[in-house]
């Protein structure tokens, strides 16, 4: 079992550069079974998630070449609907992208219900509404999904969504593309992530408009063909170190990134007494002194995101002052306080609201990473501490942060991977042992 070891107090100071959108490449990987010939993509970022689904496609007879860690090319020229690994599928969320691209590309497809991080009920009931609008039949049942489009092929729809869900509107984009017809979705997420998948399929002759704005037209194109991309910096993983050092302290400019898609994160760190100055690709993040408080609502894009909701607790667990904390868009995702308190931090839950009293300092104590954002704020609330924090269950964090802890130790943080070996088990079952 790998564990991260901490050593609390170290301020932060350099360079760090930000790689490819995981939620991006999550998705683009996928969508690369739509394309007849060979997609370069550049920024793959170089996380456990990305892996399985590139194993995925691997194991559905596509041709994956490595140019660099970061550059691969994807040919799906003579990919088949035949061999998908169904136990990596069940392991991520992610995977559900299959469903557009396999009905997209074959008219039918058998995929698992997917997998992913924990946060209470996550429905797919707007990505069934999608494909079902687009003409496929989908069946939900004992573990697996199973869907054809009714005449062979799907086409073009208006589906309206009834929740703003980033990977219904994915997947809905991903199944259109080469539907036949345009297909209108209303009510759709804004991420910028999905601009990204838009962008890609684009430069694969997709005909996709109005991605980053609630109504995503498609007109569908019946073969796309290879071509060149280069998937967006993560937004996500920029916020993360820029909370790492507004809460650690010290002057960290991110780079390779795009400020834009950071300024809700920018600006509530300024209300925390946070300078973060904004250049053309990077932003400087200077942090000295207690935090101030303040409140965080999270919501779809361009709201505060839902996946730095725990980073920016943890910050908040130390600041000075009563803050407010609500979770917009998942209905549990608050599991990781019970780790934070084990550090000291006083917070107390009530349905999708934590009220965060800032404690003048967090004591290091063993965590477990509930989930890959958890994992990261259990991390930050490490630098901080006094004394030494083990952080558990780090497969999470490396599901969606590429090299974390290199990244950290160049910039001055004391922290170390240690792998020991797994408990045996203890389950009274007289085969074990
Ligand atoms: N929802 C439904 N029905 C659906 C789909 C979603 O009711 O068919 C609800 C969900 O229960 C939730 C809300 O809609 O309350 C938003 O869910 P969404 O579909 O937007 O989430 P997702 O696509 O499953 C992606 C990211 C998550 C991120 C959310 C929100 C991927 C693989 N995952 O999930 O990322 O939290 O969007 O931005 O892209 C992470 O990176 O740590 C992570 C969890």
């Amino acid at each position: 079992m790998e564990k991260y070891v901490i050593h609390g107090g170290n301020r932060l100071f350099g360079e760090v550069e930000i790689s490819g959108a995981k939620n991006a490449a999550v998705a683009i990987i996928p969508a690369a079974l739509l394309v007849n010939g060979v997609c370069r993509i550049e920024n793959i970022p170089q996380i456990s998630d990305a892996d399985t689904l590139l194993s995925i496609l691997s194991s559905l007879n596509a041709k994956v070449r490595m140019i660099n860690p970061s550059t691969l090319e994807i040919d799906c020229t003579n990919a088949t609907c035949e061999g998908a690994p169904y136990s990596k599928m069940r392991r991520i969320r992610a995977s559900y992208y299959f469903i557009g691209s396999m009905l997209g590309r074959f008219g039918h497809v058998k995929t698992t219900m997917p997998g992913g991080c924990n946060f209470g009920v996550r429905p797919i009931d707007q990505h069934v509404k999608g494909m079902n609008a687009l003409g496929a039949e989908i069946d939900v049942n004992g573990g697996f999904i199973y869907g054809k489009a009714l005449d062979g092929h799907l086409h073009g729809a208006k589906i309206y969504l009834d929740k703003i869900s980033v990977g219904a509107t994915m997947n809905i984009i991903i199944a259109a593309a080469t539907a036949e017809g345009r297909t209108i979705i209303e009510n759709a997420a804004r991420e910028p992530h999905i601009v990204d998948l838009a962008n890609f399929l684009n430069s694969m002759g997709a005909d996709i408009r109005g991605a980053g704005t609630d109504t995503v037209k498609v007109y569908g194109t019946p073969v796309l063909h290879g071509g060149s991309y280069s998937i967006i910096p993560d937004q996500i993983e920029a916020g993360t170190y820029m909370v790492a050092a507004a809460a650690a302290g010290g002057e960290v400019l991110i780079r390779n990134i795009i400020p834009r898609h950071l300024e809700c994160i920018s600006a509530k760190l300024r209300e925390m007494g946070v300078t973060v100055e904004e250049y053309e690709d990077s932003v400087l993040v200077k942090s000295e002194g207690r935090l101030r408080r303040t409140n965080i609502k999270t919501q779809p894009y361009p709201g505060f995101p839902t996946d730095m909701q725990p980073q920016i607790t943890a910050a908040l667990s130390l600041a000075a002052g009563t803050s407010v904390v609500t979770e917009g868009v998942w209905d549990n995702r608050y599991k990781y306080v019970n780790e934070l308190r084990k550090m000291g931090a006083q917070i107390q839950v009530d349905g999708k609201t934590a009220i965060v009293e800032g404690v003048e300092k967090l004591s290091g104590a063993p965590v477990a990473s509930c989930d890959l954002r958890a994992g990261a704020a259990m991390v930050i609330a490490g630098l901080c501490a006094q004394g030494e924090t083990i952080v558990e269950d780090i497969h999470y964090i490396e599901r969606g942060y590429e090299n974390f802890l290199g990244k950290l130790t160049r910039l001055g943080a004391d922290i170390r991977l240690i792998t020991e070996p797994d408990e045996p088990e203890t389950s009274g079952d007289a085969r074990v042992g």
